[in-house]
């Protein structure tokens, strides 16, 4: 049997089951299809704070995670423990491994990523890629905040998709959300949020490699922005 194929058939099946239907219904069929199987990825971007507040103000069986590199910003571990105060959980973190960190720091040292595209990939695989393959093992289905609209890649991507290099199927609710809509919804439940996006912060990541945006510019200008060429992606992230 062709795999893609009937791979690209589950998906399309997936999408018959949630079409029509709001996220929250959407993430219920889901989780009630592969109980203990979907698990959400956080950043605590602000666009992660509405899908988080979905799940976990119903009560959904959907396990949360998120990826502590090591270089978020001190906000971001403050809406990390708004969030969990508000809604009474406890956020699963996961971590680059220990050895990898080591040897990468000692050999290049903590900066590394502004001297070259390579260091840059290097430094996001060891933070980010390879927790987020030990985070995602044994489940069916990852729930993340992608958006269309952040980057030219971006609008490749589906509301449900086969993420061939990650085995898995993706769902991607607020992936036609302006974010206008985003943001109404925050107001709309006074969801915990980073207050760096009231200072021009669209899209945050790590620290140093994150900055505001200026009136004009892309949304995903404020990641890596010393590199002029590069498709501004850490690799968490590749269309099917
Ligand atoms: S990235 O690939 O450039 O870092 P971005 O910040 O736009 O991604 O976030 C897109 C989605 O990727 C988020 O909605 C979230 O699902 C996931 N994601 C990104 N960074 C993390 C992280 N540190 N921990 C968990 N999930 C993340
Ligand atoms: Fe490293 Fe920057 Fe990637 Fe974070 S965004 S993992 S600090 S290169």
């Amino acid at each position: 049997m062709d795999n893609s194929i009937d791979t690209q058939h589950s998906a399309s099946s997936l999408l018959h089951l949630i079409s029509g239907l709001s996220i929250g219904d959407a993430l219920a069929a889901l989780s009630g299809l592969f109980p203990g199987k979907v698990t959400f990825s956080t950043s605590f971007g602000i666009e992660d704070q509405v899908i988080a507040h979905h799940i976990l103000a119903a009560g959904l069986p959907v396990s949360i995670f998120t990826l502590d590199t090591g270089r978020l910003f001190a906000e971001t571990y403050s809406v990390w423990s708004a969030t969990n105060e508000k809604y009474g959980t406890s956020v699963q973190a996961y971590y680059p491994s220990r050895d990898l960190l080591e040897s990468f720091l000692s050999e290049k040292g903590p900066n590394a990523f502004y001297q070259s595209v390579a260091n840059r990939k290097g430094c996001c695989y060891i933070r980010k890629v390879e927790p987020l393959k030990r985070a995602l093992q044994g489940q069916v289905i990852w729930v993340t905040g992608l958006r269309a609209e952040q980057s030219p890649e971006r609008k490749d991507h589906q509301l449900v998709e086969w993420d061939e290099g990650n085995q898995i199927f993706k769902y991607n609710p607020l992936l036609h959300w302006d974010a206008q809509a985003v943001r109404e919804s925050i107001d709309l439940y006074d969801i915990p949020y980073n207050p760096l996006h009231d200072k021009g912060f669209v899209s945050i990541g790590c620290a140093p490699c994150t900055r505001a945006i200026r009136p004009g510019e892309d949304f995903r200008a404020g990641r890596w922005w010393w590199e002029d060429n590069s498709k501004k992606e850490c690799g968490l992230h590749a269309a099917s």
